[in-house]
């Protein structure tokens, strides 16, 4: 549908209703390209180290067709913090699974795709109904166990997404997954989480790489998407808290270059790195955190001709294993306000902060003004490597 038939029609329907404009931005909106990949679905799994998945036959078969990094690393302990980043690009010292909420301040991954009307969708199974905000549900096992859980859901937790009626609507279940990949009207950003018995929490490696062999197995298909499709299956963390942070993530899909299947990808990357890959590609603004900084996946830093992946400078000696200080950390003296965003840095979209950062946060750029994100990629933990707080700076360009 063309933007001129969507404004023919808003003078024949109602004003004011917005489920017809969550229907247009999420299914008959106009496609919006990318330059290395048209949409990307990211599959979380949960609590594996990577030395263990590796030797996972589903695994090892699902990387014959893809490209497996070898170099990926989750931020800290338990889950909750690592699903928060991969949003948001920072996990407010989050060191638990209970129950938060982030200020309204706060942009996500959201804010990016709305500014170009790339649709996107939050699927999680066994999700009771959109938008649902309780902490778990009984799902398909049926007793009183917790098949849907909030801690895997980041979008919940955010003021910017459970204030808004039409964004919490694009939370939904597999159910709606299904449905929408049947119409071919998957959205353009998804991201899906399966329940605690598939995604391996209460199970097994096993149990949860035969569940994602068997559910990608159709997503694979030559003819599953018209466009181009990248899919990212990863862990939230690893399940050994003693080592660093390593957990496998496969790229997968048709967006995935015929010549670099079966290969493998050394370049460090962390959560940040979806966020970062996300903006180069669609050529986003930034969120002014952990994002700027964040290596682009190389096969899409490859066709964008971006050039500044690089190792972290303490890629070596980083522990993320325990969570630094922060807003949402449980232990009172470590809680801090939100860092300000660093409205000075260029993003891996060659493009500034997200518009309306820069207004929200305008009043804190003021004077000799502190920010813990200085676009380095640099990586912070709990123990040694806490983040340092500097005069805000630009990026090298
Ligand atoms: C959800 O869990 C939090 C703790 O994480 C608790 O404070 C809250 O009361 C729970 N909500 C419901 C509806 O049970
Ligand atoms: C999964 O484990 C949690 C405890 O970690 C338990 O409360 C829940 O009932 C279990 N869920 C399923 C689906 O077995
Ligand atoms: C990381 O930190 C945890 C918790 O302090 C500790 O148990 C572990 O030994 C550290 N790991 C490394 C590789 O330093
Ligand atoms: C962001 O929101 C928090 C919580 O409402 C508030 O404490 C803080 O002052 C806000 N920051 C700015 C710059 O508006």
């Amino acid at each position: 549908m063309t933007g001129e038939m969507m404004r023919q029609l808003s003078w024949i329907l109602p004003l004011g209703c917005a489920c017809l404009e969550v229907a247009f931005a999420s299914a008959a909106a106009g496609l919006v390209p990318g330059k290395a990949f048209d949409r990307l679905i990211t599959i979380w799994l949960e609590n594996q180290d990577y030395s263990k998945t590796i030797l996972d036959a589903s695994i090892t078969d699902l990387a014959r067709r893809g490209i497996l990094l070898t170099s990926f690393y989750a931020h800290t302990h338990p889950s909750q913090p690592n699903y928060l980043a991969a949003i948001s690009g920072d996990y407010f010292g989050n060191d638990h699974d209970d129950m938060v909420h982030i200020p309204k301040n706060v942009s996500t991954v959201v804010d990016l795709l709305e500014t170009k009307r790339i649709s996107w969708a939050g699927y999680f199974e066994d999700y009771p109904s959109p938008g649902y905000m309780g902490n778990y549900s009984k799902g398909s096992s049926g007793d009183d166990s917790w098949d849907y859980v909030r801690k895997h859901n980041p979008f919940v937790s955010f003021e910017s997404v459970f204030t808004e009626g039409e964004r919490l609507l694009q939370l939904q279940s597999f159910r709606d997954f299904q449905r929408t990949f049947k119409a071919k009207l998957v959205p353009q950003f998804v991201f899906m989480t399966p329940n605690m018995n598939n995604d391996g929490h209460n199970t097994s490696l096993k149990y949860a790489t035969d569940w994602s062999y068997k559910f990608l197995k159709p997503l694979l298909d030559d003819k599953a998407f018209d466009e181009k499709t990248l899919i990212m299956l990863t862990f939230d963390e690893s399940e050994d808290y003693s080592k660093p942070n390593q957990i496998v993530t496969l790229l997968l899909g048709s967006a995935v270059p015929k010549a670099l299947k079966g290969t493998q990808d050394d370049t460090f990357y962390t959560h940040y790195s979806m966020l970062s890959t996300i903006q180069n590609n669609w050529g986003l603004p930034h969120l002014g955190r952990y994002d700027v900084g964040a290596n682009v996946f190389k096969f899409v830093a490859e066709q964008t001709k971006y050039k500044k992946n690089r190792d972290p400078v303490n890629r070596k000696e980083v522990n993320s294993s325990v969570s630094y200080p922060g807003l949402l950390h449980s232990d009172p003296a470590k809680v801090l306000p939100i860092p300000i965003p660093n409205s000075k840095l260029i993003g891996a979209g060659g493009r500034p902060i997200l518009d309306s950062i820069k207004s929200t946060w305008a009043s804190a750029f003021k004077g000799d003004w502190q920010t813990p994100y200085d676009g380095s990629g640099k990586v912070f933990d709990g123990d040694e490597h806490l983040p340092e707080y500097k005069t805000a700076a630009a990026n090298r360009p």
